[in-house]
């Protein structure tokens, strides 16, 4: 699989199909193509360009509805559901933060905040959305056992650094991508230094990428040391 880092919360998951996560793209192009969107909540920095995508959608049920009444094709679920969408598992987690959604300047009850694992190809990537750490964060990694796990560090809506190594070691996933960072100076953090305390106390992987970059998760270099759950 390969896997895009396009900016702030936005993920672009390439395999057998090609999914994208969270499209709000910071640099403002925007000329990706894709099979399917994930939505893990309606803030702005999160839905993005999902409605002019127009490709199927998955959301909570509250987004699911607001995008059918826009043309848009949606898979509406809930936390702690899974679906298979083309061939694609999504199974939707529960995420500590709000959500709304914005209609002709109102904004409106967008159910709850989420985030997603996503089984493609016999890869797992957890995408943890915006969120506080929780403790359950630790069932995650249990149940699904992440291949890689895409965490926030960005502080002030979300957690921090700090937090997101907790998270991390909970989520037990080899290999952890930070996102929802420096986007804006209220967001400003070092993932360097985040890598840097991650790598010196667990056997956790951390791969900073710039946006636009990717990586390439395959199965057979994605080796699960166990004992880090
Ligand atoms: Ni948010
Ligand atoms: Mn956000």
């Amino acid at each position: 699989m390969k896997l895009t880092w396009l900016g702030h919360a936005c993920f672009l998951l390439e395999g057998s199909k090609r999914v994208i996560v969270d499209p709000f793209i910071p640099s403002g192009s925007f000329e990706v193509d894709v099979d399917l969107v994930a939505l893990t909540h309606g803030h702005g920095d999160h839905m993005g360009e999902a409605i002019a995508l127009g490709r199927k959608t998955i959301a909570v049920n509250e987004i699911a509805k607001f995008l059918a009444s826009r043309g848009i094709e949606a898979e509406g679920m809930n936390v702690g559901g899974t679906i298979s969408v083309d061939g694609v598992d999504f199974t939707m987690t529960p995420a500590i933060h709000s959500s709304w959604l914005e209609a002709g300047g109102v904004c409106c009850y967008g159910g709850v905040a989420c985030g997603y694992v996503i089984k493609m190809d016999d890869l797992r990537v957890y995408h943890a959305g915006d969120t506080a750490l929780f403790s359950d964060m630790k069932l995650i990694g249990e149940l699904y056992r992440p291949d890689v796990a895409l965490l926030p560090i960005g502080g002030r809506f979300t957690m921090g650094p700090r937090e997101a190594m907790i998270a991390a070691h909970y989520v037990g996933a080899p290999l952890v991508i930070p996102m929802h960072y420096s986007t804006w100076p209220p967001i400003l953090q070092d993932p360097l230094e985040f890598k840097k305390a991650i790598e010196r106390t667990t056997d956790i992987s951390v791969n900073v990428l710039s946006p636009g970059e990717h990586v390439l998760v395959k199965p057979e270099t994605i080796r699960r040391t166990g004992g880090k759950g």
